[in-house]
């Protein structure tokens, strides 16, 4: 196997595969990973062994995507957003062989900054997952999540609140980890940290939100 025309300042494995050529200084991709042709990946990503990137994802800086997850056309995430392993993205609510669907009608799914997926999770297309939200081992996600929120099973509930660093909040929204405080977000909408502005997108994402069941 052989690296693809990625820049200077990228490890590819000898046994992975990078057809992007738009792909930041410091990132590495692993044996049997592959990076497809029209991904966009930031600096410092971490990339690791029969991960699945196509093109047309993009992912920011700093993201980790663990052993054997599909990051499929459609999907963006952001800066520092983690990936467990066998994360499952989708971008087609409703596949038939028979009917092969073009680039245009793939349905988008959004990772803010800084949120984790959990081994296994299983995200339906067309959702945004909030800033530094928390998807448990196995969750499926079907619906908006907001930021900070902890959310488990089939389909993800919302069980709680997860701080910045991982841990989850207390009643009060503070963090027995780190002593981090919260806020509501503008209109209850997920959390903001206490003392800093709202994300901008905070007001887009309550609009386009449609499940009342991730809040
Ligand atoms: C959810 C998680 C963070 C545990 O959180 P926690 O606050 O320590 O939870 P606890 O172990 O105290 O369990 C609390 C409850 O949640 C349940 N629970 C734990 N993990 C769960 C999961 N993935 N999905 C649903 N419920 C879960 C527990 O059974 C327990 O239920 P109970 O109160 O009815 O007994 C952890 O199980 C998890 O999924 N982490 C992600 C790990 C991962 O994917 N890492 C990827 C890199 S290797
Ligand atoms: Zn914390």
């Amino acid at each position: 196997m052989t690296a693809g025309p990625t820049q200077a300042g990228v490890f590819v494995h000898p046994h992975g595969l990078c057809d992007s050529s738009d792909v930041g200084v410091g990132t590495r991709v692993w044996a049997f990973a592959h990076v497809l042709a029209g991904a966009v990946v930031g600096r410092d990503c971490n990339i690791c062994g029969c991960a699945f990137v196509e093109g047309g994802a993009v992912l920011g800086d700093r993201v980790t995507v663990k052993n054997g997850t599909l990051v499929c056309a459609g999907v963006t995430c952001e800066d520092e957003v983690f990936l467990g392993p066998n994360v499952l993205f989708t971008n087609d609510l409703r596949p038939r062989a028979a009917n092969r669907k073009a680039p245009s009608e793939l349905v988008g799914t959004t990772v803010r900054r800084g949120a984790t997926l959990g081994a296994g999770a299983v995200v339906i297309c067309g959702v945004e997952v909030g800033e530094y939200a928390f998807a448990a081992a196995g969750a499926v996600i079907a619906g908006d999540v907001p930021a900070h929120a902890f959310m488990t099973g089939n389909p993800a509930r919302r069980t709680g609140w997860a701080c910045r660093c991982g841990g989850r909040l207390t009643r009060d929204l503070r963090c027995p980890a780190c002593a981090d405080r919260y806020r509501p977000g503008p209109r209850g909408y997920g959390l903001c940290l206490d003392g800093v502005a709202s994300p901008l997108h905070f007001a887009d994402q309550q609009s386009a939100s449609t499940s009342d069941a991730a809040r």
